[in-house]
């Protein structure tokens, strides 16, 4: 039997432009990585074996530059969500942003710049800003790599992120395509009366049931969060 929705539950679904305006570049926008690096190259198990140095060099880059970018308004808005209800932010981003904005329980999908991975144990490490060389090595000696899921890769805490879903009462969707899965097909399991609202420049598609916002996050995402915490709805039914 399906589990109750939970009238107290937000979930928030994140992807590249929520971070968009602290000034951290998005996939597949006109401005985006993937417009300047291959996917196969910098994104695969199958690039990592074919040169991890320029693997390495991707992601140290983004690291440096996540490290120094500041949550903007949008991420900051939704740690005012905490006080009046259980809030979940599912994230694709691997920036630590919404953290360092204050909200306190994010669940990441693709992983995380500021962790390291043991390539032979799957250990994983703090490291922070650091940049990982082709000499870091985990406690066993074994060659560390991003902790980032590439394509064709498990998807971190998606049975997690489903349940929560499927419960929540509220979804807001901020700065996502949609365009990559299984992370996008996740919001199909939403109830039918949730509030379901999407924020964004663009969308090619939106799963069943999502109304779009469209604008940026900083303005946007305060809007619907100074609704929700008056207990209204973004649109009438
Ligand atoms: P994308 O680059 O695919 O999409 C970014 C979305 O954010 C687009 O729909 C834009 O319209 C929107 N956008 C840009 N600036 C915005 C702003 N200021 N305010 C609101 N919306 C804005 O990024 P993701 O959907 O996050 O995965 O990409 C998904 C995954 O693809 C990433 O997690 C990454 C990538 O390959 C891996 O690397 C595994």
């Amino acid at each position: 039997m399906a589990k109750p929705i939970n009238e107290n539950k937000i979930v928030i679904f994140s992807g590249a432009g929520i971070s968009a305006e602290s000034g951290l570049q998005t996939f597949r926008d006109s401005d985006g990585l993937w417009n300047n690096y291959s996917i196969e190259d910098v994104a695969t198990p199958k690039g990592w074996e074919k040169n991890p140095q320029l693997v390495l060099d991707f992601y140290n880059q983004r690291r440096r530059e996540a490290a120094k970018a500041q949550p903007n308004l949008a991420h900051c808005a939704l740690v005012d969500l905490e006080k009046k209800y259980e809030v979940i932010i599912i994230t694709q981003n691997v920036d630590d942003l919404h953290e360092r904005a204050g909200s306190n329980q994010v669940l990441h999908l693709h992983g995380q710049l500021c962790q390291a991975r043991s390539c032979a144990t799957g250990q994983v490490y703090h490291i922070g800003s650091d940049d990982i060389t082709l000499e870091s090595r985990c406690d066993q000696g074994a060659q560390l790599r991003p902790n980032i899921v590439w394509f064709g890769e498990q998807v971190e805490n998606m049975n997690l992120a489903s349940e929560h879903i499927k419960t929540a009462a509220r979804i807001l969707v901020v700065g996502t395509s949609l365009s990559v899965f299984p992370a996008a097909g996740l919001l199909k399991k939403a109830r039918n009366r949730a509030e379901k609202i999407i924020v964004s420049l663009d969308i090619d598609s939106r799963p069943y049931g999502y109304r779009w916002l469209r604008g940026k996050a900083t303005e946007n995402v305060p809007h619907v969060i100074n609704l929700w915490v008056e207990n209204k709805r973004i649109f009438p039914k």
